[in-house]
């Protein structure tokens, strides 16, 4: 067992954000990158989001691996031992029932949760180990985008990476390609990856999803502002900027936006920088792609796996994607 402990904002995250949102918010339309979303208050707004009525996409996806844990568990170990790595911390109940499949075959399961928060995988780790006796958590702290390193298998074991709740859709096509590129370089042949792919429907039901009455995504997508007034020492007026989410079909993909309401200038004075906005300008904060049957296991091949099954749910809403490292 690992043990790590949180530790407050590094320069050199504090350099990472300063350097993307003065690329962001000097670019003609401005854009801030989705990743700023997940301070401590956005990821539990993000939690939120993940309960509500209209958010889908976490309950579809569980409903799925509830169904199918047993099956996943059993295609993905061919051999006497299977280690689960996770990309992004993870939500507990989602990850618990592969987990708990996983304990059921083999005494033992070496769980690796890869994240860049180590706030996230302590919580992860102390949750997993009270809830599943036979997990032995291995946390590692790491921002997977830019690539993976993982722990050598031990002799006769081998991995199934979950890339599960449709994190893959808040990345460009060619990002996607880039970043699987990168798993399939950490692995073995004959490891897997799970994918969780969030699948194209009728556009009120992706609206609401994105716009949710309760107004949580609304919050969301405005926290990120307090936290450049926070961390850049920003004074963006949140009242000024309003939430918008929609559908791009030509893009096949859910996008959010916070439209300024006024002509205005905000001062980030960290960055001694003034940023003007004209009323109705939006700065573009998310895409979320979702895929079309088969686009997934397209993603897959291309980026050095076998396809080898897909999980839906009953209105195929959602798929689950199980890919063996070529
Ligand atoms: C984390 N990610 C998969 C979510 C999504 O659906 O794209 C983030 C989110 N944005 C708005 N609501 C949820």
């Amino acid at each position: 067992m690992t043990t790590i402990t949180p530790s407050p904002l590094s320069a050199k995250i504090f350099d990472q954000i300063a350097a993307a949102v003065t690329e962001g918010l000097t670019s003609d339309p401005k854009w801030l990158p989705s990743w700023l979303f997940y301070d401590a208050a956005g990821s539990r707004l993000f939690d939120q989001i993940t309960d509500l009525p209209e958010y889908y996409v976490t309950r579809t996806e569980r409903g799925i691996l509830a169904e199918q844990a047993e099956e996943i568990i059993a295609q993905a170990a061919r051999g006497p031992a299977l280690r689960l790595v996770e990309l992004g911390a993870g939500s507990a109940d989602k990850t618990r029932l592969l987990l708990a499949a996983a304990v059921d075959r083999q005494d033992t399961v070496f769980y690796e949760p890869v994240d860049v928060s180590a706030t996230a995988l302590v919580e992860a780790q102390n949750r997993i180990e009270r809830e599943i006796p036979g997990v032995l958590v291995c946390p590692r702290v790491m921002d997977y985008t830019k690539g993976l390193e993982l722990d050598p298998c031990l002799p006769g074991e081998h991995r199934l990476v979950l890339y599960i709740g449709s994190s893959i859709g808040n990345f460009e096509p060619k990002e996607a390609k880039r970043l699987l590129e990168n798993v399939r370089a950490a692995l073995d042949p004959g490891d897997c990856l799970l994918l969780g792919i969030d699948l194209v429907k009728g556009e009120q039901t992706l609206l609401d999803a994105y716009d949710d009455a309760a107004g949580v995504t609304a919050a969301f997508n405005r926290n990120v502002l307090t936290r450049l007034n926070k961390e850049l020492d920003a004074d963006f007026d949140l009242n000024a900027f309003q939430h918008c989410a929609w559908w791009n079909p030509a893009e096949s993909r859910m996008e959010m936006h916070l439209q300024s309401r006024v002509e205005q200038t905000v001062w980030l004075a960290a960055l001694d920088q003034r940023v003007n906005f004209d009323a109705g300008e939006t700065i573009h904060t998310e895409n979320s792609y979702k895929y079309r049957p088969g686009q997934a296991e397209a993603l897959l091949a291309e980026s050095g796996f076998h396809p080898e099954t897909t999980w839906t749910d009953e209105r195929g809403w959602f798929a689950v994607c199980i890919g063996r490292a070529r």
